[in-house]
């Protein structure tokens, strides 16, 4: 026999008698979850018996997940290399590690009324890195040891092992059977596969896993009175507005667009009428084009995401596919909205010259913009000028200097505020009291409309063209100024544009 041939039989015998020992010695439905009290000592709850309030994510058992046995995403990655790889480039891989949200949750630890402050801190890490949550971590005293999971913010073991899921509730309102799975043995798991797929919720025994009730658990924000104020004050609402449009209606899932290959393939065979088939993705593509942005000089995306993935994907290979992820991004935002521009008729020099520019969200499954929209937001551009090149008209302009934006223009923003009435620029959720849009955002399939106007110069002649952007950006400039103390500028992303000559009289 060729000794290839030899080791492999020989290995595949090891491989089956080991399992055959772990699946005797190992004890199987046992909970892996750790007391209160009794594990860990001097956890403290100052609201409730609930360990995880105020997130709302929690464990089938109740217990704290073990930091001891989670397994991190390197893990499965030995079988699943594809899924972790896009895993690896996604924002879900980096919602912990990300350096503005590390800086973040800093900040509103030691926001003014800071009582509790490293308590509140488990209502962000319900959504953001959720087993530090579950396994005890977010404690004034250090009662657990280290997880390498726990670092990797929405890694594959939160969202594998989620039985249950109230979206309309939020802040991470999963539960998670994480302390009843003991196969974390790669024998055992190739012994039994049907076990594990069904441990792993595979969508098959686990419908949830397909729905948007799933994602929405973790994708509507509400600030609590533990945290602040007297009433639930929501900051963001995806969910909801999906399940307001006619998306809901048409089974149209946050999966088929945002665990899809190409999102903006497969948004724009929708708007012609198809029913396209989708492959599945781990990419999860959405709007971020900064945490994407490989090209960067001083390996600045790398100190942005808070560092390299977890796993021994080559270095090349994971900047090659983030600057994939960014073209997917940017493709995406593109094929979001429509624009569309009317003149009321002809214009004539000394006389007033009026038109409407109208936005419809024509791919988005959920108002436009949506997310945390105190730092997403976006904003029309209307030039005129004429025959001349002179600039007759100019709103919504942008310097790429400073990063300022008209402050005059039509624009898609939260504003955020105090207690004192002063506007909140950098996140600091926990200060929030009270919040207001500059201009509602619209629902998906619907359309705004806004009217302009100008006064034509007595000496023009020829024609005049009216240029019309949308612009989509994040990051307000604040919070990479003062919060991050960075020096950059993230320019805009351009969303759609339209351009009309208009000859005058
Ligand atoms: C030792 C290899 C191995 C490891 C490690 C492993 N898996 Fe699996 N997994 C498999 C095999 C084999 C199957 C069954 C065949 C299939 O569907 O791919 C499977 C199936 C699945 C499925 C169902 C797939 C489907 O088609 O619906 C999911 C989900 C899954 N695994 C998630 C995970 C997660 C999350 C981890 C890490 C906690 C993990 N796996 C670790 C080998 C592994
Ligand atoms: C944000 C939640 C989330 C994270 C993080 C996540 N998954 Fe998934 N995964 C899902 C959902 C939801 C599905 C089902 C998608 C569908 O069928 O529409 C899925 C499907 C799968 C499947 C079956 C794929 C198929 O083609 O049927 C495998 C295998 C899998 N995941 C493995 C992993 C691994 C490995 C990781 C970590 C590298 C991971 N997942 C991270 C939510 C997640
Ligand atoms: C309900 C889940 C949830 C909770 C609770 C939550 N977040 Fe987030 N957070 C999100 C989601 C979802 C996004 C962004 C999604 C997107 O890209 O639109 C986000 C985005 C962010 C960002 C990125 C902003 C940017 O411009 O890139 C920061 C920073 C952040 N959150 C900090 C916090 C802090 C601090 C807390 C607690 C005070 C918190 N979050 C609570 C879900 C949550
Ligand atoms: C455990 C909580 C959790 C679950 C479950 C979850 N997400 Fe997220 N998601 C987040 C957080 C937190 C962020 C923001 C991370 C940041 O900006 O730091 C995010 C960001 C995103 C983004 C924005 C990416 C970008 O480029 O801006 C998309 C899209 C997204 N999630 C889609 C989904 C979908 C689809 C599902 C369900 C299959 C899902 N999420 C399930 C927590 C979750
Ligand atoms: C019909 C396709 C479609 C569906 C369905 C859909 N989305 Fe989106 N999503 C988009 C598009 C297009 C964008 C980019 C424009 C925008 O930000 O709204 C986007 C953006 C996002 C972002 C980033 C937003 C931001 O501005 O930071 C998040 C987070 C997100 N979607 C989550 C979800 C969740 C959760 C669901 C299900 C409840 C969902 N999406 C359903 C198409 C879709």
């Amino acid at each position: 026999m060729p000794r290839l041939i030899r080791l492999m039989l020989f290995s595949g015998l090891a491989c089956l008698a080991l399992a055959g020992v772990l699946f005797l010695t190992v004890p199987r439905n046992e909970s892996a979850g750790l007391a209160l009290g009794e594990d860990v000592p001097f956890y403290s709850l100052p609201w409730n018996d609930n360990p995880f309030y105020p997130g709302e994510i929690t464990t089938a058992d109740g217990l704290l997940a073990n930091w001891e046995t989670v397994p991190s995403s390197e893990f499965c990655a030995q079988c699943h290399y594809e899924e972790y790889e896009q895993w690896s480039v996604s924002i879900h891989a980096v919602s912990g590690p990300d350096i503005l949200y590390e800086t973040a949750i800093s900040a509103n630890e030691h926001a003014h009324d800071n009582r509790q402050g490293t308590e509140k801190i488990r209502w962000c890490e319900s959504c953001h890195e959720p087993l530090f949550n579950l396994i005890g971590e977010v404690n004034p005293l250090p009662v657990v040891g280290p997880n390498d999971a726990a670092a990797e913010g929405t890694s594959c073991i939160v969202c594998h092992t989620a039985v249950d899921s109230e979206p309309l509730a939020g802040n991470g309102a999963l539960t998670l059977a994480i302390n009843t799975i003991n196969d974390y043995e790669p024998a055992l798991i190739l012994a039994a596969p049907a076990e594990h797929a069904r441990a792993m919720q595979a969508k098959t025994y686990n419908p949830l896993m397909g729905q948007s009730e799933f994602c929405g658990a973790c994708h509507t924000e509400i600030r609590l009175p533990a945290i602040n104020g007297d009433e639930p004050m929501h900051l963001q609402d995806t969910f909801d507005e999906w399940r307001r449009s006619e998306y809901a209606d048409r089974n149209i899932q946050c999966q088929d667009c945002h665990m899809n290959a190409n999102p903006a393939e497969y948004i724009a065979a929708l708007s012609r009428g198809e029913q396209p088939e989708r492959s599945i993705s781990h990419r999860f593509v959405g709007i971020n084009y900064l945490l994407t942005a490989a090209d960067l000089p001083d390996n600045l995306v790398v100190f942005l995401r808070g560092g390299y993935p977890p796993g021994d994907i080559p270095v090349d290979t994971w900047r090659a596919s983030l600057l994939e992820q960014q073209r997917l991004v940017t493709a995406l935002l593109q094929e979001a909205a429509e624009l569309t521009l009317q003149s009321s008729g002809n214009a004539a020099p000394g006389e007033a010259l009026a038109f409407d520019v109208t936005i419809t969200n024509s791919g988005a499954g959920h108002d436009l913009p949506t997310g945390p929209r105190d730092q997403r937001y976006m904003w029309l551009e209307v030039q005129v000028t004429d025959a001349d090149g002179d600039v007759l008209y100019h709103s919504g302009w942008f310097n790429e200097q400073t990063g300022e934006v008209d402050p005059e223009a039509v624009m898609y923003l939260k504003l955020l505020y105090d207690e004192h009435g002063e506007r909140i620029t950098e996140h600091i959720l926990f200060d929030v009291e009270h919040l207001e849009y500059t201009r509602t955002p619209i629902p998906a399939r619907s359309s705004d409309t806004i009217p302009y106007s100008l006064t034509v110069p007595a000496d023009s002649q020829g024609s005049l063209r009216v240029e019309v952007r949308l612009w989509y950006k994040l990051a307000l400039q604040e919070l990479l100024t003062y919060l991050l103390r960075l020096d950059l500028v993230v320019p805009p992303v351009l969303m759609a544009e339209t351009i009309l000559e208009i000859p005058l009289q």
